[in-house]
This record gives C-alpha cells, structure tokens and sequence, in this order.
C-alpha cells in the first residue's frame, strides 16, 4: 500500500525540484515561525493551552500554524492532486476512508483492505503534518487538509491546481464532538474545558482553524464559482443516502462505477467498509494510535465516539441552540447554504 507513513518534522522535509532538501528554504520558514509566534493574538486553547490568531484563523501555535506555513511555503500541488478539506469533527475520518476505499478499489479486496488494518488518518495524509515522502507519492496523490480555503496558496487554489472535496456539518454537532474529542486530549496539567467554555469560544470563532462558519463559506463559495474543482458534500447528506453522496463523489473524483460494479454491489461494500459500525469496532481503530507530529499523536479510538446527527440534543440547553442558530443563520444568510440535509 501507498500508506501515508507520517514524518511530520517540518525541519527535515523541503525539496528542491531535483529533489535535494532544501535546507535554507526551510530554516527560512523556521525563522518566520519563531519571529511571529510571540507577537500574535492568543486565546484560550481546547487542547493545548492556548490558540494563537494568524491570518485571521485561529491555529495550536506548534503543528497547525507551522504546518500551515509549511503548506504556504513548500507545498507543490499536481493537478491530479485530490484534497480532502475539512474542519476538525465534521467528518474527515469518515471522507478519507470513502476516498481511499472508492480510488483504490481495484487494488484491495473487502477481505484484506488496509482500512481493516490501517485507521483512516494513515492512508490518507494530513499536509499540515509535512510528510517527509510527499514528493514520491505517485498520482493521483490523495492529501487532506484542515486549512481554510482563503489561506491556502495559490498554487493550490487561484491556478487550480488541486480538486478539494469538502464536507461540513451541522455546528451543534460540531461543538459537541469537539469538545468531548479535545477534552479527552487536553493535557492532564490542563483543567478540563467546561461546555459554556468550548460554547463561548466556538462562538467567538476562537477553535481550531475557526471561526467555523468562515472555514465553510470560503469552501461553499469557491464550490459555487468552480464546481468542477471543488465538491462540496455535508455530514448529513452523508448518513442519510451514503450511496447516493458515494456516488457523487466516485463521479467528481473521476473514478465513476460501471454498471458492472453497481450490479455486483460494489457500492454497497465500500459504504459498509467505512461505516461507522465497521470501522469503530477494528482492532486497529480501538488499541492502535496515528503520530500526526512530534508532539501529537492521537488514540485511534478518539476518532470514533458516536457518529450520529443531532447528538447535540443531549448536551446543549434550549439558550445555546437558539445562539448558536442565530449566529448561524445570520454568518450563512444570503449565502445560499443550509446546514443539514
Ligand atoms: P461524533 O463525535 O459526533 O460521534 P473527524 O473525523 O472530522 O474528526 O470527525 C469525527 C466525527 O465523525 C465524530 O463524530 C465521529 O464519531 C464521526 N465519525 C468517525 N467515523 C465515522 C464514520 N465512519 N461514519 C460516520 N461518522 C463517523
């Protein structure tokens, strides 16, 4: 398998168009890093103790921002490149195991798929974790991302150089999974974020790559202005017709299924391959972690909790729904988009 084999140290990774590191280019990156780390406004962090503000989104100060100054600087899309965007908790897990099961599905059998033995967030790389071997992935090279749209560079969007499929989610549902997912990383030495907290802040934009609503728009709009490059799918639509949004996406992507397959219920097994019910019971995803960097490595089992729509039903009060649902509508009012299916 093409696995992802995560090697996120920024230092070690730039390349040259003949291929040699190119050191200088990467110290000059490092440099950058450290001279605007202080001067940046911080926030309260969910998972680390804080977040800093730059470029108008809110990053953890280690992986997130230097991997998105990484992505700004170094990265070099191909046009046959597929990026998977989301913001944390809508869905990622869920996408990269559709994508990599729905591309490769002449490669590997139901029987001895990687994804029984391999957690999604390992076949597939994040480019904000900088892996080492990027340059020798073969194409189509299949990357997710959780960086807004507008900050990505040029190179990925403006000459639209890469396709994105992108999926969003509900916001309460957002929240909620966020909270419980950040609380369970949050450092021991870390008082527990309360939920008024996490709401106050997810509120204020002030989460991970937030504030959420702008991460959506920037997709949504640039999915209205270039749907050949960018599709633009909800968490919702997903758990409600799997096989239609699966079929959606063989189509975007390039890899639509022949009559030959649909007949022999090929759709079916990819879908029930990724369920959550499959999925959240592997060995792998119960006992097993992924290092997306140095510092961050993640329990498997963290990426699966529930995997409903409307859980948020059991944490939020009558008072958080209703702000949430105004700032909601009044961030996506003219916009055209809708959450929920
Ligand atoms: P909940 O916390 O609401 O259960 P991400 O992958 O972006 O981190 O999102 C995680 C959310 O997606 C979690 O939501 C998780 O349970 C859910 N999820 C993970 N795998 C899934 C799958 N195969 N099908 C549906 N939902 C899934």
């Amino acid at each position: 398998m093409d696995s992802f084999l995560p090697s996120p140290d920024c230092d070690t990774i730039s390349k040259t168009d003949n291929g040699q590191i190119d050191s200088h280019l990467i110290q000059k990156t490092n440099e950058g890093y450290r001279e605007i780390l202080p001067n940046l406004p911080r926030g309260k962090g969910w998972m680390t103790e804080h977040l800093v503000q730059y470029q108008g989104v809110w990053l953890t100060p280690n992986f997130a921002l230097k991997g998105l100054m990484w992505v700004q600087d170094h990265f070099k899309p191909r046009s046959t490149d597929i990026c998977l965007a989301t913001f944390p908790k809508t869905g990622t897990t869920w996408l990269k195991a559709l994508t990599f099961a729905t591309v490769n599905r002449t490669r590997y059998g139901f029987t001895d798929h990687p994804l029984l033995t391999t957690v999604p967030h390992g076949c597939l790389p994040f480019l904000e974790a900088c892996p080492k071997d990027l340059d020798g992935f073969p194409s189509p090279r299949l990357l997710s991302t959780h960086i807004p749209y507008t900050l990505l560079p040029n190179s990925m969007t403006v000459n639209q150089s890469c396709r994105f499929v992108y999926i969003c989610r509900d916001p309460k549902d957002v929240l909620v999974s966020k909270w419980l997912f950040m609380n369970k990383l949050r450092p021991k030495e870390l008082a527990p974020i309360s939920l008024e907290e996490a709401f106050e802040l997810f509120c204020q934009g002030i989460s991970h790559y937030g504030p959420y609503w702008d991460h959506v728009l920037g997709y949504w709009k640039a999915s209205l202005e270039t749907p050949e490059k960018i599709l633009f799918l909800k968490y919702e639509d997903l758990k409600k017709e799997p096989l239609v949004v699966v079929k959606r996406l063989d189509d975007f992507l390039g890899y639509p299924f022949s009559l030959e397959e649909e007949s022999k219920g090929v759709v079916e097994e990819i879908v029930k391959l990724c369920s959550f019910e499959n999925l959240s019971t592997l060995e792998v995803n119960k006992v097993s972690e992924q290092k997306f960097s140095k510092d961050t490595i993640i329990d498997n089992r963290h990426f699966f909790r529930k995997g409903k729509v409307g859980d948020w039903k059991t944490y939020l009060t009558t008072e958080m729904v209703e702000r949430l649902d105004e700032i909601t509508y009044e961030k996506l009012l003219g916009s055209g988009l809708v959450f929920g299916s």
